[in-house]
């Protein structure tokens, strides 16, 4: 499969991505994950997108665009098709990675959008947890670990990302809908466009998103 999953800020990209992962063997890549990995790595790049993801801001389009792109180029795990998480995020992205397939020629199956009110966003994106190195996430009361702070799997410590609080999110969401959202009107006139109610349980989105896929043939 090769997707584009979109969203606002905690709308459940992170959570749904594993599970389509599975499915299609292919790879996930979230932008936002691989900036995060840059900021722990410490590297110049790291430092700078720290500050700009802190205020809810967004890295440049050249930044993301090359990253993008060199990780379709090398990933083995993209050979099978990938799952684009976070990405694009402004219109020239979605313009810079219609060329790049182009090139390659290579097409978009889909491109779905988890769609979920402003205000049902706070209380997931002020009790996320995840575990840094394997992007695992969590909630305090949605879906808590079994043990207090604690990854399942490692059993190593939970963190909160830096900018999941009130004030960050509410930078995102202005955002969201000012650069992010025409990037829905964009694929809208495509056709492979689709929206999901992304409100309901985790695993209730998980069946619209495959209700969307047994429409492929
Ligand atoms: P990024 O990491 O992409 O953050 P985001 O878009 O704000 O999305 P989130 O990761 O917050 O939400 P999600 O939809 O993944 O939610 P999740 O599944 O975890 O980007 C971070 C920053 O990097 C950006 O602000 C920007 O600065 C920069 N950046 C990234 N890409 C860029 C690009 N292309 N160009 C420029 N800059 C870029 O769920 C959230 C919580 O809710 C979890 O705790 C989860 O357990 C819970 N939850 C999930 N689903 C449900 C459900 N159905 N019901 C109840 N709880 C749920
Ligand atoms: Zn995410």
């Amino acid at each position: 499969i090769r997707m584009i999953l979109m969203g606002p800020p905690g709308a459940g990209k992170g959570t749904q991505a594993p599970w389509i992962k599975e499915k299609y063997s292919c790879c996930h890549l979230a932008t936002g994950d691989m900036l995060r990995a840059q900021v722990a790595a410490k590297t110049q790049l790291g430092r700078e997108a720290k500050k700009i993801m802190d205020q809810g801001g967004l890295v440049s389009d050249d930044i993301m665009v090359e990253m993008i792109k060199s990780e379709l180029d090398s990933n083995k795990e993209c050979k099978n098709g990938f799952i684009l998480d976070g990405f694009p995020r402004t219109t020239a992205q979605a313009e810079k990675l219609d060329e790049m397939l182009q090139a390659k020629s290579q097409n978009l199956k889909h491109a779905i959008e988890l769609q979920i009110k402003d205000d049902l966003l706070v209380a997931r994106i002020t009790g996320r947890l995840i575990h840094p190195s394997s992007g695992r996430t969590y909630h305090k009361q949605f879906n808590p670990p079994k043990k207090d702070m604690t990854d399942d799997v490692t059993g190593e410590p939970l963190i909160q990302r830096s900018d999941d609080n009130e004030d960050a999110l509410k930078k995102r969401l202005v955002t969201y809908h000012k650069q992010t959202a025409p990037v829905s009107d964009y694929y809208r006139k495509t056709g492979i466009w689709s929206g999901v109610d992304a409100s309901k349980q985790p695993g209730e989105v998980w069946k619209s998103l495959l209700g969307i896929f047994e429409q492929d043939q």
